[in-house]
């Protein structure tokens, strides 16, 4: 589904701000690529997340899942996310990793705006359910 770009506009004016600071966080001595990301609840609260990544390379943890687990552990409840806003250094916006998009699914509204920011004025947003089409949520 295709997001108006005044959607995009607003959400990128509410969060990349935060994404970007988080971003300045992560511990990302292997890819030396330092990801932010942040999120907005129903409530008009504010999380954020970088990328923490592991001498184990398997462990790394992405930025939107440390934002997710942050607004978790603050007591938001799955569902109740509307929005979030990636920062990646760089020209280029890039689409989240699967296993963020399965947490996302899990924790954030299906109608949720996803959008993906960089260095420059690009961007590229998607509606959650697009983003994970036929998830698994549970046996
Ligand atoms: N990374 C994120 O944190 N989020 C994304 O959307 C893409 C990838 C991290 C994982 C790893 O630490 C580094 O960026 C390179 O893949």
């Amino acid at each position: 589904m295709t997001v108006a770009p005044e959607r995009i506009e607003a959400a990128v004016a509410a969060l990349r701000p935060a994404a970007r600071a988080a971003s300045a966080n992560a511990h990302a001595p292997y890819s030396g690529f330092h990801v932010g990301a942040a999120l907005r609840t129903v409530e008009g609260t504010v999380f954020a997340g970088c990328n923490v990544e592991s001498a184990s390379y398997g462990l790394t943890q992405c930025a939107e899942r440390n934002a997710l687990g942050a607004a978790i552990s603050a007591g938001v409840k799955p569902g109740e996310t509307s929005m979030m806003v990636i920062y990646l250094p760089g020209s280029k916006p890039l689409p989240p990793c699967g296993a963020c998009r399965q947490w996302m699914v899990e924790l954030m509204q299906p109608a949720a705006l996803v959008v993906s920011c960089c260095d420059g004025e690009a961007t590229q947003a998607w509606q959650l359910a697009d983003l994970l089409p036929g998830p698994f949520l549970g046996p």
